[in-house]
């Protein structure tokens, strides 16, 4: 068969190398990708975020099977474009995707659905945005209510914070993403994303993972799209399973079908779990990176059948067989990441490491210029290694993080602490 993934970061190099252990992917091609998922597929360059030029392309390249990889294609509506055209596809329509587009969204859902979240009050003005946390007062979350690349949740420790950002909301720099606010009590507890496959009508739970979402080592200083991963999620136990699937997944699911706008595809379930009993912090319409290369290195080829029976609608028949294995995935990243950094930085030594189905580079913000690898991003690397436990997934982690030379990357020493330490 022939895929098409859109994408072009770590989580795309991961869903492009699962693909290719599968002797049933004749030809995959990943748009736009990057310099290390070139080194394993055609790419293409075609407008992701543009439904009527993906599914034009798809129709003419005979695809079979398109893999969404990033939210802004679902925001645009490229998976109603390519359902439109009688595609499979591995993705939301933009109505399902507002579990992610749309953080008051996924809340109201919750409440219909009456699955357990974060208490929550909504504005679409500063005033009483501000009135609503002097009332409540610290410590308390405030959210942006679009896509805001990860940069739209503040959990503010005091009301000035809280104030500072329900004010950068509405005047901010997030501009259309911050016209309204989303004002929550903070959840304790220990966080894990659960991850499954959604056909419209059948659920099938597609792994756990723990992510770091902090530049700094103990999870300190700002947020950034993830600095590492670890799968399974040790306090995701089948009790805590199986309560985030019949007391959140199930019930919103099925509040989205009876809407008339059913979910088809990945969804991202982020939990808070404490006393094991879980509440959702958020839905994402898609994969996480890094989560997405743990998944991947431990799912190998099956990923693409499961994937293939979500988007043809028979999850119903489909399984997935988890080895007693982990992975780790521990991202680096240029320097000054989350802020400003540079790029062309060339980096070396990746030609010595030997990739194998225990460890590969994933790679995310990369290009070739004149035949040398350079840093084209933020986040940059995806090492990413399996292992018997979780202690074995990180020592060959971190093996293939010291072989590689890249003066300016920076990276955390401490992915998995929480799980090991
Ligand atoms: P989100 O984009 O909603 O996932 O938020 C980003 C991060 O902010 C989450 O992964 C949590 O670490 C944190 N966060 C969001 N909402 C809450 C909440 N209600 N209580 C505690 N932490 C939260
Ligand atoms: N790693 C978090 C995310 O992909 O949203």
């Amino acid at each position: 068969m022939n895929i098409l993934i859109l994408g072009g970061g770590g989580r795309e190099h991961a869903l492009a190398w699962a693909v290719l252990q599968n002797p049933k992917c004749d030809r995959l091609i990943v748009a736009p990708g990057n310099a290390g998922i070139a080194g394993i597929a055609e790419t293409a360059r075609i407008d992701i975020e543009d439904g009527r030029a993906v599914a034009e392309f798809a129709a003419e390249a005979a695809v079979d099977l398109v893999v969404i990889g990033p939210e802004a294609s679902l925001a645009a509506g490229v998976a109603d474009a390519c359902r439109a055209a009688g595609l499979a596809v591995l993705g939301p329509d933009r109505a399902a995707a507002r579990v992610e587009t749309s953080k008051s969204f996924a809340k109201e859902l919750c409440d219909a659905a009456g699955a357990p979240t974060a208490r929550y009050a909504r504005f679409e003005e500063a005033g009483p945005a501000r009135e609503h946390v002097q009332a409540q007062g610290a410590p308390i979350v405030v959210k942006a209510d679009g896509l805001a690349a990860g940069k739209g949740v503040v959990v503010a420790e005091t009301v000035e914070e809280a104030l500072a950002a329900v004010d950068a909301v509405f005047d901010g720099p997030l501009g259309a993403a911050g016209a309204r606010v989303v004002i929550e009590e903070v959840l304790r507890g220990e966080e894990a994303s659960f991850f499954v496959l959604v056909d419209g009508e059948e659920i099938l739970p597609f792994g756990t993972a723990q992510d770091h979402k902090r530049i700094g080592e103990g999870d300190t200083g700002p947020n950034t799209g993830g600095m590492g991963a670890y799968s399974p999620a040790p306090i995701m136990d089948a009790g805590v399973t199986e309560r985030a699937l019949s007391e959140i997944v199930r019930p919103c699911m099925a509040e989205l079908a009876r809407r008339g706008t059913p979910y088809s595809g990945v969804l991202y379930v982020g939990l808070m779990i404490e006393d094991g009993a879980p509440r959702l912090v958020e839905f994402n319409a898609r994969f996480g990176d890094p989560e997405c290369q743990c998944l991947m290195i431990r799912l190998g080829a099956q990923a693409l059948d499961a994937m293939q029976a979500c988007a043809e609608g028979r999850l119903g028949d489909a399984r997935v067989s988890w080895a007693d294995d982990h992975a780790m995935c521990v991202v680096m990243a240029a320097d000054g990441y989350p802020g400003a950094y540079d790029r062309g930085t060339e980096i070396r030594g990746l030609e010595r490491l030997v990739a194998s189905s225990g460890q590969v580079v994933f790679h995310a913000g990369t290009a070739l210029e004149d035949g040398a690898l350079v840093a084209a991003g933020g986040r940059v690397l995806g090492v990413t290694a399996r292992g018997d436990d979780l202690r074995q997934a990180r020592e060959r982690a971190y093996a293939v993080v010291d072989a590689v030379d890249w003066p300016q990357g920076t990276f955390r020493r401490d992915i998995g602490w929480r799980a090991l330490d």
